[in-house]
């Protein structure tokens, strides 16, 4: 299966990819934790994704769809994968249908007014784990590794504003896209607890894998 994770910032597509690569065995491709890596390790790539990430803005499209054409081509994609974060605008949506075949893009529905506080409220930690303020009860550190929280640069409020309004200008329109190939999937009460998103993605998932 090669899926698409649609949906806005704080919609919950990372919570939702580790769980579908648990499950169906997907390998998990996230645009963002690879330009994330970049910057980490002062790589070349990092160095030109910083100050669009930092600012909310798109990292420029030659630059995303080379990284995600090479990884695509590594052997461990062959047997299916999931992208979140990309593509992000028509223009990578139309690369991507130049080198991959795309078989559902699963849009994940989340009510606007949420957004804002699942975004400034998450803690993430090196392990990939992420949490929200709310539910930690003043902890700062990481109940599966106990590695320290920290707050992802780009999760404050100046910063999310840019995010939501890239997503409506550029992404949100990638819905239509995929609806007129008729591989859109909509999960649409994206506003429920990660568990009860997940019980929608793997009814649409597991039919598509039935039929
Ligand atoms: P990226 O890392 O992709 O960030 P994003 O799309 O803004 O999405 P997030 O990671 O913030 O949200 P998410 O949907 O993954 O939600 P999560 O599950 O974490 O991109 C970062 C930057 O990289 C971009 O701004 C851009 O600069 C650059 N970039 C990346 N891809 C690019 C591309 N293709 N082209 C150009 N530039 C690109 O959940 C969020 C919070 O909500 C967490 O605290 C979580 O615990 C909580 N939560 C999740 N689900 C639920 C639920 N059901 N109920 C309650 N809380 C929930
Ligand atoms: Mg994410």
């Amino acid at each position: 299966m090669k899926i698409i994770l649609l949906g806005a910032p704080g919609a919950g597509k990372g919570t939702q990819a580790s769980r579908i690569a648990g499950k169906y065995k997907l390998l998990h491709i996230s645009t963002g934790d690879i330009f994330r890596a970049n910057i980490k390790n002062g790589t070349e790539i990092g160095k030109i994704a910083k100050s669009y990430t930092d600012s909310g803005r798109l990292v420029p499209d030659e630059v995303t769809c080379e990284i995600v054409k090479d990884r695509l081509s590594w052997k461990d994609a062959g047997q299916g994968y999931m992208l979140d974060g990309f593509p992000r605008n028509l223009f990578q949506a139309q690369q991507l249908d130049k080198f991959a075949d795309i078989d559902i893009c699963l849009n994940i529905d989340v009510d606007e007014s949420l957004l804002m506080d699942r975004i400034c409220g998450r803690r993430m930690c090196a392990c990939g784990e992420s949490y929200h303020v709310s539910t930690l009860q003043g902890s700062e550190t990481c109940a599966k590794c106990g590695g320290k929280l920290y707050q992802r640069p780009d999760d404050v409020p100046e910063t999310v504003k840019t995010r939501l309004s890239t997503y409506k200008s550029q992404t949100a329109p990638l819905i239509e896209y995929y609806k007129s190939q008729g591989k859109l999937y909509s999960v649409t009460s994206g506003e429920g607890s990660p568990d009860d998103v997940f019980v929608q993605i793997c009814a649409i998932l597991d039919k598509f894998l039935n039929d």
